[in-house]
């Protein structure tokens, strides 16, 4: 596409260019706000078919939101009375001389990058749709750098976000995770191999004011040398794709060329008590759990990982979703052929994708493989992904057990149930238990003594009184307290002193 933008700004602009963006915020172009008027409850189910109806449902009536979504959002044609009233002339000018946006014959603008609100932060990419009248990338150069996705927001919301000395992003594109480390980071390296994505990242890093974040354009850990980082997070190319016809997407035919990189890279880059995080898919193969793979890569350092499995998608769904050749029905049909038929050469019987988080283990124990399944986080989940760890490590603590018979057991909050019945019996056959209000909604399955425990945690029992009921009953102590562990490690209860009660 040749009328893309540049991502270069001229050091006189970069205040006026921050004054602007700040200005775009102002009118209310943020996340929340953008999903409210979209009528969508997240950002992640913005459909580009659905563009026209958007446009004229939700924003028919033309107020400066609407205007900047349609213009920033949904590649919209603006008409110069609405450009006015959006911008001033000088804004106008800028916008214009930073390459952001370009007047036809008629001095109707539109936009030469895509403006994603991420929360209250404002990140610049490429087009997200290069050739709106087609689908697909076919025809987006090789270097394009890459629209705030679905998998971008995911990594986004699970991030742990607490105060880190040094952050790096790796295959940074747009910048994203640099740009929303850097306001809790002393300072962050973003790397990208494709020179327009580091231009990208910095001009980000100018309009939202980050003055904290160094980028550089190279191969993976390649530009920091032996240096450790406190937060390393890295949304890879990871498509098992039959040609590699886009940087930002397609990581080999195995999907594994950059991402198996970036893990076999974290004994030497990851410092301790930090956290490396990373949105990917993998091919999984009949009798291979993935946590195999990751340990392969990590080559025998003791690391913690917690896999969180958020999708997962067949071969034929993959490649279908990923077919090119919109020419024809046939060329489509031989497209999803291609795609097929690679899966089927790497052996993977599906797709799943997951968020990866990644500890130094405690010395003085084994490596722990933590793997949930959640849908997407809707919002920041980074302290529930920080919780999982430490759950973990707390159960394996030689003094757990002490812990836990002096301890009394509170539900975490509303818990919903769905259960099925056995038909002629009393008999639970499976209850599923989801703990409300969280930002990870993991549906967990409960055995009927987990269950039980659950429903007397509504009474706040001491766990000596549950032992106690337990022997009424001929239960064997031990199974009842890997049961309330089981329901503690899963985050369902909370553990209280009995000796804090008021
Ligand atoms: C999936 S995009 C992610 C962009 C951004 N981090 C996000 O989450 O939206 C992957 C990025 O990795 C970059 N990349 C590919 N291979 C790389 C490598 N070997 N070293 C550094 N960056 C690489 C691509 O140029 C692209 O910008």
């Amino acid at each position: 596409m040749s009328d893309s933008a540049a991502f270069t700004l001229d050091d006189a602009d970069v205040q006026a260019l921050r004054n602007a963006v700040s200005h775009v915020s102002k009118i209310g172009y943020c996340e929340a706000l953008v999903c409210d008027r979209l009528g969508l409850s997240d950002l992640t189910s913005l459909l580009w078919r659905a563009i026209p109806i958007y446009r004229s449902r939700q924003l028919a009536e033309r107020d400066v939101l609407a205007i900047a979504i349609d213009l920033f959002l949904l590649q919209g044609l603006i008409s110069p009375d609405e450009l006015n009233k959006l911008f001033d002339k000088d804004t106008q000018e800028l916008f214009l001389r930073a390459g952001l946006i370009s007047l036809d014959e008629k001095g109707r603008a539109h936009a030469r990058a895509s403006l994603f609100p991420v929360g209250n932060r404002l990140i610049f990419s490429d087009l997200a749709w290069p050739m709106l009248s087609q689908a697909g990338y076919v025809k987006a150069p090789s270097d394009q750098v890459m629209f705030v996705g679905n998998d971008s927001r995911w990594l986004a919301r699970a991030t742990v976000r607490r105060p880190y000395g040094a952050a790096l992003d790796l295959c940074t594109g747009s910048g994203i995770h640099a740009i929303l480390a850097a306001f809790h980071s002393q300072r962050v390296v973003a790397v990208d191999i494709n020179p327009r994505a580091a231009r990208c990242t910095s001009f980000n890093s100018q309009a939202s004011g980050a003055a904290n974040i160094e980028v550089s354009v190279g191969d993976l850990y390649e530009p920091v040398g032996e240096e450790r980082f406190d937060l390393i997070t890295a949304n890879p190319p990871f498509v098992p794709s039959p040609a590699n016809l886009l940087l930002f997407r397609d990581g080999g035919q195995s999907g594994e060329d950059v991402q198996s990189r970036i893990i076999a890279g974290l004994p030497k880059h990851l410092a301790k008590g930090g956290i490396a995080q990373i949105v990917t898919e993998f091919g999984e193969r009949e009798g291979e759990p993935l946590s195999v793979r990751l340990r392969e890569w990590l080559g025998g350092a003791p690391m913690d990982i917690f896999i969180l499995r958020l999708r997962e998608y067949t071969g034929a769904e993959y490649a279908i979703g990923h077919a090119d050749g919109d020419e024809s029905y046939d060329t489509f049909l031989s497209s999803v052929h291609d795609w097929f038929d690679n899966l089927n050469t790497q052996k993977y019987t599906r797709i799943v994708s997951v968020l990866l988080a990644f500890q130094w283990s405690d010395p003085a124990e084994s490596p722990l493989t933590i793997v949930e399944e959640s849908e997407p986080p809707q919002r920041d989940a980074g302290d529930e992904i920080e919780a999982a760890f430490q759950v973990e490590r707390l159960l394996r603590n030689h003094s757990f057990r002490e812990k836990l018979i002096q301890s009394r057991l509170r539900l975490a909050g509303p818990i919903g149930f769905i259960e099925s019945w056995v038909l002629g019996g009393d008999i639970h056959a499976n209850t599923q238990a989801k703990l409300l209000g969280k930002a990870l909604p993991i549906t967990h399955l409960l055995a009927p003594l987990e269950r039980a425990i659950l429903v007397m945690a509504k009474e706040s029992p001491s766990v000596l009184e549950l032992l106690e009921s337990a022997r009424g009953l001929n239960l064997e102590e031990e199974a009842v307290l890997t049961a309330i562990g089981s329901v503690f490690r899963r985050g369902l209860v909370f553990l209280t002193p009995v000796h804090s009660d008021p």
